[in-house]
């Protein structure tokens, strides 16, 4: 099998005859040849001169050596666990993955090893991946205990083989097809990752407002509770910068009719006038389209040969389909003020009573069938609204519940009901492995208590949302839904508005700094939110740690849950680290575990201990004028400094290099310089700045 080199760190193999309809062949965004060209050059690993590849009637199958000290991360959105060594992966698309198979919402056929090389297959077809479950006839060897006899019953005896030594097989599995391309990317956990999403087009980076506070209206709301909730916030100055309406805004939403519906008689006034406000609306929808819908006779000949919810399934894969949904979005909601959409329902929820998605066996003018259709479809539904955004020049931060292959440059954030607060944690770190964001919603909670360690959570992702489409009023307000619904307060309701305020406000503060994250995210590839292990590969410690994570590059976060308590227990990695929230605060020297009590409203927020750390100064909603007053916080002899980027924050004029870059240092004085380099507009202000570019 031969290696074909496409770029730096990157090479592709083929077996047969691929299939036409693939990730990479409906790519639409170029490979980032030049950032991947300043990433360090490194050769595969000399292990994978053992690949072999076979193509017989179940399909194509390659195998690859693995040893027994490798870690593997990956696959896509991981719900039930992130080190996917020693287990089997199936990888295919399914909304209820209630066990640790694989399967989910964005399962994605990559994963990254610690020998120093990640592999992606180039298919939309199921693929199962055997991690090092199985050892090859006769590669046991010498390690084999053949004639040792039980000496006594213990269960670690029993199953001590399951701990043997020997080098175990990667096998990949794809059936009923005649080809593959694969693709293998070299280097550490950070470099590969950063490889695959610049092979996918970079990094997606929000407007600005998209990282503000998002909050999802009741599913029964009319016109005048949204707009008089929208006052609410405003008037207890509660940061929000994003509504989002929720499945009764359409005439008929399962399956949807994208006409506003009789509870909204007059949404462009609405929009206009939440507009003003500051805020943004994003509305609710899925694929699926309603019979009533204006464009269902346009769009029944570019749609699958079977129903959902009555509705037809277009294939967005032909160009005829994307038009349709594109034109009909453009004209009737994003040139009348909208900013976004929640893409639900994508992600084949094949397990529920009939009628919840298509089969497999569907076939799609395009030519491409259900199984394929099922891992495409996200993707290709996320990426015509995006498309249409930059017709508008008008960036969006959007959701959808279904992502796959290649997604790091659509500006979607994955989301789901589903799981507990534990597993949501989970999902924002394994999500960074394969270029997806996940949001750790705000929803159903079961107590004031378990209300705010969700809610400190989100103030720490990539989305902060409170999805509150089952309850009228703000959760912090009241929980429980019954009573929610009532109208009756939670007896220390002022309280919990209290504390989620001062949150917001400090998700607010941290908005320059997660925007400059993002940025990196799109230049170089590399997560705004991501695991331990990114950038502490070389601490065995850190190989296993999949609740906590980095946020940005100064910041350490371990949230807690309600089950935690008062209390959890931290690895801070190699190096030094701080109390976020303490002014002097210890200095904890990294390496060790800590067990640290952090009250109900405290979550764990660990800063390096040198470093320089920017804090605007909390705006309540982000406008196209907001300007941040940026406090920049000296930690210890200030590291390495920080870098912030600056530029509209809302239209895509920065892909033609519409960007400031300030690039800010501790001096040997002891003072802070900055140097900012392009022409836009100021947008940061650094208070007790001097001349000079110097703040003390
Ligand atoms: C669900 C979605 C929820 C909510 C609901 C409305 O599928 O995950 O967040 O939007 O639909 O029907």
């Amino acid at each position: 099998m031969e290696l074909k080199k496409v770029a730096n760190g990157i090479w592709k193999a083929s077996i047969g005859t691929p299939e036409a309809d693939t990730p990479v062949s409906l790519r639409q965004l170029r490979m980032q040849a030049e950032p991947l060209e300043q990433i360090k050059e490194r050769e595969l690993p000399a292990l994978l001169g053992q690949i072999a590849c076979r193509k017989n009637r179940r399909g194509v199958q390659i195998t690859l050596p693995m040893d027994s000290g490798e870690d593997i991360y990956g696959f896509g959105l991981q719900l039930h666990g992130m080190n996917q060594a020693g287990r089997k992966r199936i990888v295919r698309v399914n909304s209820d993955p209630v066990a640790n198979t694989g399967e989910g919402h964005a399962p994605v056929p990559f994963y990254i090893s610690t020998a120093g090389y990640g592999l992606f297959v180039d298919t939309f077809r199921h693929v199962e991946f055997y991690m090092g479950t199985n050892t090859k006839k006769g590669e046991s060897g010498d390690k084999r205990e053949v004639n040792q006899k039980h000496e006594e019953f213990s269960e670690s005896a029993l199953y001590a083989l399951k701990k043997s030594q020997e080098r175990r097989s990667i096998i990949i599995d794809v059936k009923a097809i005649d080809g593959v391309d694969f693709y293998l990317f070299s280097g550490n956990v950070k470099q590969v990752v950063q490889r695959y999403n610049l092979f996918a087009g970079g990094g997606c980076l929000p407007p600005m407002w998209g990282l503000g506070i998002w909050y999802r209206t009741y599913g029964g709301s009319d016109e005048n509770t949204v707009l008089r909730l929208a006052e609410q916030f405003r008037g207890e100055h509660m940061p929000v910068d994003v509504l989002g309406l929720e499945p009764g805004w359409h005439s008929h939403s399962y399956s949807c009719t994208y006409e506003w519906s009789s509870l909204f008689p007059h949404p462009e006034k609405m929009t206009e006038e939440l507009t003003d406000q500051g805020y943004k609306i994003n509305l609710w929808e899925h694929v699926f389209v309603y019979p009533a819908a204006e464009f269902y006779e346009e769009l029944l000949a570019f749609s699958g040969d079977y129903e959902v919810w009555n509705g037809l399934v277009p294939d967005f894969a032909t160009k005829e389909a994307a038009e349709i949904f594109q034109d009909y979005h453009r004209q009737k909601f994003v040139q009348k003020g909208i900013s976004g959409f929640k893409l639900d329902e994508c992600d084949n929820s094949d397990y529920n009573a009939s009628s919840w998605s298509f089969p497999d066996t569907t076939s799609f003018p395009s030519g491409m069938d259900g199984e394929q259709m099922h891992a495409a479809i996200g993707v290709l539904y996320q990426r015509l609204i995006l498309e249409m955004f930059h017709k508008e020049d008008k960036r969006t931060y959007s959701q959808v519940r279904s992502s796959g292959a290649l997604a790091s440059p659509l500006p979607f954030v994955l989301y789901s009901d589903l799981y507990g607060h534990k597993q949501f944690i989970r999902g924002m770190v394994t999500s960074g492995f394969s270029g997806l964001l996940w949001a750790p919603e705000v929803r159903d909670c079961r107590s004031g208590e378990d209300l705010l360690r969700r809610m400190e959570t989100i103030c720490f992702s990539a989305h902060a949302i409170y999805n509150c489409w089952r309850i009228p009023n703000p959760p912090w307000k009241q929980v429980d839904i019954e009573k929610n619904l009532a109208g009756e307060w939670m007896q220390e309701s002022e309280y919990y508005t209290a504390v989620c305020r001062r949150y917001h406000k400090l998700r607010m503060s941290l908005l320059p700094y997660l925007y400059s994250a993002f940025v990196k995210y799109w230049k170089d590839g590399i997560p705004p939110i991501r695991a331990l292990v990114f950038d502490y590969e070389e601490d065995e410690n850190v190989r296993n740690i999949e609740d906590e994570y980095l946020f940005g590059d100064e910041l350490l976060v371990a949230p807690m849950t309600l089950e935690d308590g008062t209390s959890r227990s931290v690895y801070l990695p190699k190096g030094k680290w701080q109390d976020f929230f303490e002014e002097a605060g210890t200095v904890y020297e990294g390496g060790q575990c800590y067990q640290i009590n952090a009250d109900y409203d405290k979550i764990p927020v660990f800063v390096k201990a040198d470093c320089i750390l920017p804090v605007a100064k909390p705006v309540e909603t982000v406008t196209e004028d907001t300007v941040f007053t940026i406090h920049l916080k000296v930690y210890g002899n200030g590291g390495e400094g920080c870098v912030l980027y600056e530029d509209d924050f809302e239209t895509f004029a920065y892909e033609k290099g519409k960007q400031n870059e300030i690039m800010l240092k501790v001096d040997g004085m002891g003072r802070v310089q900055y140097e900012r380099t392009g022409k836009e507009k100021v947008r940061y202000i650094f208070e007790n700045a001097v001349e000079y570019g110097i703040w003390q």
